[in-house]
């Protein structure tokens, strides 16, 4: 494996779930073994421990009824206190009130003092007490007393061998550890099976992607084995049906720039052909055709200029030159502009201020985007029909609406004039001479100044636009 690889594998959803699986099946089974060997050693020890103890009782009874402690000549106490120092293959020390050992079974340590915390512990509570418990031995004191006489007189101290245990927890371990090592490998073919199986879906969606990558031939991809996987593929499928709307407003617009930049220029290859074609050609036909050319050579112009102003908008980088603006007479002065445009069909231009309204605009795209309404309400209106543009404000937004006596829109195309080079009737349209790129700019415009433009019309009655732009603006 090569490292991008490995390290693929470490991230990988599988591996994630092969060690989940690994974990879940080896800790509660080391749980449960070592609290087994535990069990077993506490209970073991435990049975031992009374067992001595039950013998202590009734040697102390005896004891006491002999008198041992003062006089350890009995052969029975002797014989009996050897014996349990037998069985339990360890130890048996009795100590008098006074510390005195009187009796050891391994004969070393006679009539020596003996003060340990064990002894002492014994008679302070006059309990017998598991003392000690270390390794391979349990240590047991045991105080000497009987029914008869309740005061302590003595303590038995007696130290007992637990190898057997010792060996059968160690046997215990070692099965313990051979199931371990056997659940671990079958966790290992679990997991490794089990994280396959359930990754296979995610591996489908991946496949089915790439198939659609490859080629467009299929419209979507569905794998429905998981809720997980469906969401995913429906997002994806969502995602698809978006870059194909774009992919085709893309070709579609392609081919409306080329169709527009041609128009001109097979205008221009006829004009020019047809004086080319010509011998003698009249002086004014030359003017007239000349004439007709740079026509079509301003209106290639403009549709490139048009076009350029909207790819720049696209970009987004589009930087506004914002100032606080006196908006009336930034209208004032497009209505003044296109009066005399106004004039040749005699339609009535009205601005209407209702109060003075001053606003963060950019002076000139904001200029450009309300004159476009004002010629496409002129262009598009009866002859001697009128404009009126009003101008309003409340404490947030100022609103420019321009409506018009016009032939209005159709309503099957209302939705659409806002598109890139989009003509409600395009044979009309031309003759008027548009290129249908206004009102994409328009409303690429406004909406850079965080401002909305709508538009309501009537067929053979008029058309009104209005517009929405915050008196300030926030970048
Ligand atoms: N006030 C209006 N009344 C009726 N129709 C309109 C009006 N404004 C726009 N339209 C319709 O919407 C279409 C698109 O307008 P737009 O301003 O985008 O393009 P254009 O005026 O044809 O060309 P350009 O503005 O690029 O010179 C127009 O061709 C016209 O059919
Ligand atoms: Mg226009």
């Amino acid at each position: 494996m090569t490292v991008k690889k490995k390290t693929r594998f470490f991230k990988s959803l599988r591996f994630r779930i092969m060690i989940i699986l690994l974990i879940l099946g080896i800790v509660p089974s080391v749980i449960v073994t070592q609290l087994m060997i535990y069990n077993y050693e506490t209970q073991a020890l435990e049975v031992r421990a009374s067992a001595v103890r039950a013998q202590c009782a009734i040697l102390s009874n005896q004891i006491i009824k002999e008198n041992y402690l003062n006089d350890s000549s009995s052969e029975a106490v002797n014989s009996k206190l050897e014996l349990l120092s037998n069985i339990y293959g360890g130890r048996v020390l009795l100590v008098d009130k006074d510390f005195r050992i009187v009796k050891d079974t391994y004969h070393v340590d006679e009539e020596k003092t003996l003060i340990s915390p064990g002894v002492i512990r014994c008679f302070k509570t006059g309990e017998v007490t598991d003392y000690s418990r270390n390794g391979q031995i349990m240590q047991l004191a045991v105080p000497v007393k009987s029914a008869d006489v309740p005061q302590i007189q003595g303590a038995m101290l007696v130290t007992v061998s637990c190898s057997e245990i010792m060996a059968t927890m160690v046997e215990m371990e070692q099965q313990g550890m051979l199931i371990i090592a056997i659940i671990v490998v079958l966790s290992i073919f679990l997991s490794y099976f089990l994280s396959t199986v359930l990754v296979k879906p995610l591996a489908r969606v991946t496949k089915s992607i790439e198939d659609l990558t490859d080629g467009y031939q299929k419209d979507e991809i569905s794998v429905p084995d998981y809720t997980e996987t469906e969401l995913i593929t429906d997002a994806f499928n969502k995602m698809l049906a978006r870059m194909k709307v774009l992919d085709e407003s893309r070709s579609e617009f392609v081919s409306n720039v080329s169709h527009e930049l041609k128009t001109p220029m097979t205008s221009m290859k006829v004009l020019a052909d047809s004086l080319v074609g010509q011998e003698g050609v009249p002086e004014e036909l030359y003017q007239e055709f000349m004439h007709d050319i740079t026509a079509e050579i301003d209106r290639e112009n403009r549709i490139i200029t048009d076009l350029l102003t909207l790819v720049k908008m696209d970009k987004k980088t589009a930087d506004l030159s914002i100032q606080h603006m006196d908006i009336n007479q930034l209208l004032e002065d497009i209505l003044k502009r296109l009066q005399p445009i106004a004039d040749k069909r005699n339609i009535d231009l009205i601005l209407d201020s209702f109060r003075p309204v001053e606003a963060d605009v950019d002076e000139l795209k904001f200029t450009s985007a309300i004159s476009n309404l004002v010629e496409n309400a002129i262009k598009y209106n009866v002859d001697d029909g009128w404009v009126r543009v009003s101008l309003d404000a409340d404490h947030k937004y100022f609103y420019v609406t321009v409506a018009d006596s016009g032939m209005g829109i159709p309503e099957d195309s209302i939705d659409r004039i806002f598109e890139r080079f989009y003509r409600v009737d395009k044979s009309h349209s031309r003759e008027i001479g548009g290129t249908g790129l206004g009102l994409a700019i328009t409303r690429s415009t406004i909406a850079m100044h965080h401002g909305v433009i709508k538009v309501f019309s009537r067929e053979g009655e008029g058309t009104t636009f209005s517009v929405r732009i915050p008196l300030s603006y926030i970048p």
